[in-house]
Parts: structure tokens; C-alpha cells; sequence
């Protein structure tokens, strides 16, 4: 079972989020079966994991309505739904379009919150920070719409350690999401010990490498995984997120799965234990 730790914000949220991104078409060009979607959240909600993340642009408003389809016989308030808003087109591949200022914001969480069917967003993260924009009147939106009911928490997705800082002045921010994995641990820089100094917790995507992890066999960092997986008898996915989670309670690993047995295999990573030796022989790859 996945447990619920309470972080420094008081935020009640299990070991693991559920990423819904790759639940629907679209962002990732795949065919889903909605069938199985559905089965995956239920498979994550009866696990113990109360994270759900989503966007509003995954599947254009489709995993909203996902999501609201697999809640209909769950008790909305044991969920903390994570809604990204305000982007276009491909993310990570570039060249996408936003619009998270005050102008549209009302008019995307109005959006948001039919598809959604509820009363209210439990965090709500502008996609990426618009710098034509000033921060202020980005951040003072969505502390209007926290005001009004609408949104419990604010979150950010992938800024700088600056950005976050400023915008936690503005009004507090609970919670951000950044690319942080085993093969990529740029945000222990600058961004990790920044949030951890405003006790605000890091949900972590991109934890299998955006998928990758399974692809560049002839990297040395994942061979080592591959091997030290191996030795361990367990699955890369499972290796990949127990070392997030060793990381500290404050980073919640989002599981990025497509299916039920992706997700099954994944969250058996609660129980798995990494040893000092596994952490020198992956630092040495
Ligand atoms: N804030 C942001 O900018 C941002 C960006 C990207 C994602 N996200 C969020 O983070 C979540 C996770 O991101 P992600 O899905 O891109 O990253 P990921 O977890 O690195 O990759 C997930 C992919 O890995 C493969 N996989 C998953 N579990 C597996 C298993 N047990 N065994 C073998 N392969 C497995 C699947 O691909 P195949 O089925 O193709 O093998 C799956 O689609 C998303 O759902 C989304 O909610 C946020």
C-alpha cells in the first residue's frame, strides 16, 4: 500500500502521484483504450495514491473528463487533483504557445472545472511562467481564484529556483513539478535546496527518462541500472523510482504509466531498499 506523508506545508499527500498525461491521446500520439485509462486510476486510487496530475492541455480537455469519468464512484475530497494550465502543443518538444496571465485564467479554470465536474481545484500550476508577463499579476490571478473557492493551492511547473522564490512571496506556493530522475538531477543545483528551504515539496516527472530510460542501452548510467536491477531482481521502472523516493519524503515521484501493469510494476517500488553500495556504483556510472 502507498502511504500519505504530511509535508512541511501540511499537505497531505501519499508517497507517489499518478501522471495521467499518457491516459489519453495526444500528447504522446499513442491509442489509448479508455477502458484501461480508467482502470489505471482506479488501480492507483485503491493502491493508496492520492495524487492525480494532470493538464488541461493533455488530450485538449480530454484527461479531465478522464479523470472525472474514473472519480464518479470515489469521494472527490480524498483526491488532490494537480491541474496544469495555459499552454499549446508539445511541452517538451518546443515551440508550444502560453497564455497564463490574468486574462484567459478565468475563462481555462471555468473550463477546467466542468470537465473536471468539481467545485474545486486542489492545486493549480500555471504550465510554464510567461516572462512577458510581470510574475505578480501571473501568481495574483490565481491567488484571486484561491479567494474566490475555486483553487485550494498554488503549484509551479518547472522554473527556476529565482522564479519560485518570487512567486512563493506573492502568495505561497505548495507544490512544484520538475524533470528530475535518476539520469537527469539538474534541480539539485539551485531549484531542490530553494524549495527545501521554503518547505515546499517537488513532484517529480520524467522519473523512466520521459520514457527514454528503456531506450539508451548503451548509456553507461543505464547500463548500471539495468545491472544493479537485475542483480536486485527487480524491474528498471521499479530501480528508477525507489531512487527517487530515496531522495526524501518531500519529492513525489509522479508514476507515468499507460497501463495497469505499467503502474502495477512501478508503485512495487515502495518496498524496495537501495543500499550505500547501489548509490556509489550509480554516482561512479
Ligand atoms: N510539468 C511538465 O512539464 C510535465 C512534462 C511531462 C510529464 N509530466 C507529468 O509527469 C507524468 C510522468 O511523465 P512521463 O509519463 O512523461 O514520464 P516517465 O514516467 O519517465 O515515462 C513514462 C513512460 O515510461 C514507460 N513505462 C512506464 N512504466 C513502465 C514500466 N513499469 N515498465 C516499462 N515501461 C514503463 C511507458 O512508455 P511506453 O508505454 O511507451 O513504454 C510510459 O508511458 C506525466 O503523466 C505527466 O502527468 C509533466
Amino acid at each position: 500500500m502507498i502511504e500519505r506523508t504530511v509535508q512541511k506545508n501540511g499537505l497531505e499527500l501519499s508517497q507517489l502521484g499518478l501522471g495521467c498525461m499518457r491516459l489519453s491521446m495526444n500528447m504522446t500520439g499513442t491509442p489509448v483504450d479508455k477502458k484501461e485509462s480508467i482502470a489505471t486510476i482506479h488501480k492507483a486510487l485503491d493502491s493508496g495514491i492520492n495524487l492525480l496530475n494532470t493538464g488541461d492541455f493533455y488530450g485538449d480537455g480530454d484527461n479531465e473528463e478522464l479523470i472525472a469519468d474514473a472519480l464518479k464512484d470515489y469521494d472527490r475530497d480524498k483526491v488532490f487533483i494537480s491541474l496544469k494550465y495555459g499552454t499549446f502543443g508539445n511541452l517538451m518538444k518546443g515551440g508550444n504557445m502560453v497564455d497564463v496571465g490574468p486574462k484567459n485564467v478565468k475563462k481555462y479554470i471555468t473550463a477546467s472545472l466542468k470537465r473536471l465536474n468539481v467545485d474545486y481545484i486542489d492545486l493549480y500550476q500555471p504550465a510554464r511562467i510567461d516572462i512577458g508577463i510581470p510574475l505578480e499579476e501571473t501568481i495574483g490571478a490565481i491567488s484571486d481564484l484561491v479567494d474566490a473557492g475555486y483553487v485550494r493551492h498554488i503549484g509551479l511547473s518547472e522554473v527556476d529556483a529565482d522564479i519560485l522564490k518570487r512567486a512563493h512571496v506573492i502568495h505561497p506556493i505548495s507544490l512544484v513539478e520538475m524533470l528530475y530522475s535518476i539520469t537527469d538531477e539538474t534541480i539539485e543545483g539551485e531549484l531542490l535546496p530553494t524549495a527545501r528551504e521554503l518547505g515546499i515539496s517537488v513532484s517529480a516527472f520524467g522519473v523512466l527518462g520521459l520514457g527514454k530510460l528503456f531506450k539508451a542501452k548503451d548509456d553507461s548510467l543505464v547500463k548500471m541500472i539495468y545491472k544493479l536491477s537485475a542483480e536486485k531482481n527487480i524491474s528498471v521502472s521499479q530501480f528508477a523510482h525507489a531512487w527517487m523516493l530515496a531522495k526524501g519524503n518531500d519529492i513525489i515521484p509522479l508514476v507515468g504509466a499507460r497501463n495497469v501493469a505499467q503502474l502495477e510494476d512501478s508503485i512495487q517500488c515502495v518496498s524496495v531498499g537501495l543500499s550505500d553500495d547501489d548509490f556509489s556504483r550509480i554516482e561512479e556510472a
